[in-house]
């Protein structure tokens, strides 16, 4: 599918976003090792949640699906039965990754796979862990999926995991929900929390210190009526576009703002955004609030060690913001070319077809700033933020651009361009 996207004038409104995709597949991954039935309102609606559903469902768990609002019949840590087909994990890492946990401590071989991009994604990240804890894993060469995942009967560890990975921490933690006694994982950097808070709120005796997380095994979780906060991820594409256009005056509403993921509203404020943050509460553990926006980048944007691993998903965005403003220069990334796609590449490809200058390492890029998007043809690749990152460099190119195979949005946004048709003229 290709979308064309016009030059907009202005950028205002007030809208509210799907359900944070990592709550959400941590959310039903939870309510399926729970005691009864969870209610999950505001689901995330792209795909790559509803895999993490279809994975479940294969486990012999009760799902209702009803896009953003789904329930799930949890039977308790030892409740999975064994899949009787390749459990699909479709494009999403997340799913791969954290369910590897789940089913390390299962008493079955399950097989897990998902498409082409996941095939090409490196598992030795979960696959070391797991087998220290006593999982035998096969994979591909090693590293890729599909994954052959020979559940057992796991022992408790104490991990220093190598990679700033809230995906690998999950995965561990996941995994220690069958052991005996405490696992402890231990981070480089500390990473998005949502696995320890949602832990907590389902009963689990969890505790965090700084960088180094400890979870007493084999806890007794019980069902939640839950409502997932809007993705601040998600935001990033509209908060980007709102900067970019002068006059701009954006309101999103009911935003998650979970401190480990609100770097990228700091990273804004520092170079110049005027963004005000109002009606915060606590929903199920986690903040919200709703995030006004205006006024533009005045400070070139450095990106590098701790602030990288933060900001890892909203890079592509905020490449596309620094080359219309100041600038920016991206270090420390190399963890961006293991993504969906090689983000590094297909951010300078895209480039490349709107005439912009960018200078590519292979651990991050330099762009210019005060450059002219023209207009072109850009290309996702399969890549859902590389999508939406390149609408919205449409929206302050010379002339209309066509974003080839843009459906790839729908694997974390479907509802992304009319969204963002509605905020612009
Ligand atoms: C995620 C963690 C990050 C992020 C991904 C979602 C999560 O991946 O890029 O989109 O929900 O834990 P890594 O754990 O590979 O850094």
């Amino acid at each position: 599918m290709t979308e064309i996207i016009h030059p907009a004038n202005q950028m205002a409104g007030a809208i509210r976003l799907p359900g944070d995709k990592s709550i959400s597949h941590r959310w039903a991954m939870i309510a399926a090792l729970a005691e009864g039935k969870t209610t999950i309102h505001g689901y995330a609606t792209g795909e790559d949640c509803h895999s993490t559903l279809g994975i479940l469902k294969e486990l012999g768990i009760e799902v209702e699906d009803g896009g953003s609002e789904v329930s799930i019949v949890g039977k308790g840590l030892d409740g999975l039965s064994a899949p009787k087909q390749m459990l699909d994990a479709g494009n999403s890492g997340s799913t791969i990754r954290m369910m590897s946990g789940i089913l390390a401590g299962q008493s079955f071989t399950s097989r897990i796979a998902g498409d082409e991009s996941l095939a090409k994604r490196p598992m030795q990240r979960v696959m070391k862990p797991l087998a220290e804890m006593g999982a035998e894993i096969i994979a591909t060469d090693e590293k890729f999926p599909p994954l052959e995942i020979r559940g057992a009967k796991l022992k408790a560890i104490d991990y220093s995991t190598p990679v700033a990975s809230a995906q690998v921490k999950t995965c561990v933690l996941f995994a220690g929900l069958f052991c005996e006694g405490e696992t402890i994982v231990r981070e480089p950097v500390k990473t998005r929390d949502h696995t320890e808070l949602a832990l907590r709120m389902f009963g689990a005796d969890i505790v965090s210190a700084g960088k180094v997380v400890t979870l007493q095994g084999r806890p007794r979780l019980a069902a939640k009526e839950l409502t997932v906060p809007g993705d601040l991820s998600s935001s990033a594409f509209f908060l980007s576009a709102a900067l970019m256009i002068p006059g701009s005056n954006l309101v999103i509403g009911g935003v998650g703002l979970n401190p480990t993921r609100t770097a990228l509203l700091d990273y804004l404020v520092s170079l110049g955004a005027e963004i005000k943050i109002l009606n915060v509460g606590d929903q199920c553990g986690e903040l919200v609030g709703d995030i006004l926006v205006r006024g533009t980048i005045q400070k070139r944007g450095e990106i590098s060690g701790a602030l990288t691993a933060s900001l890892i998903d909203e890079i592509p965005t905020l490449a596309v913001l620094g080359a219309a403003t100041e600038g920016l220069d991206v270090r420390d990334a190399s963890e961006l070319r293991i993504k969906e796609t090689d983000r590094i590449a297909t951010v300078a490809d895209n480039f490349k077809r709107a005439g912009l200058e960018i200078e590519v390492r292979p651990d991050g890029f330099t762009v210019p700033g005060r450059q002219k998007f023209h207009a072109a043809h850009f290309d996702s690749f399969g890549d859902h933020r590389i999508a939406m990152a390149f609408a919205v460099a449409a929206l302050v190119a010379d002339g209309p651009c066509q974003i080839e195979n843009a459906e790839a949005a729908s694997v974390s946004f479907p509802e992304f361009y009319s969204t963002l048709r509605s905020l612009t003229s």
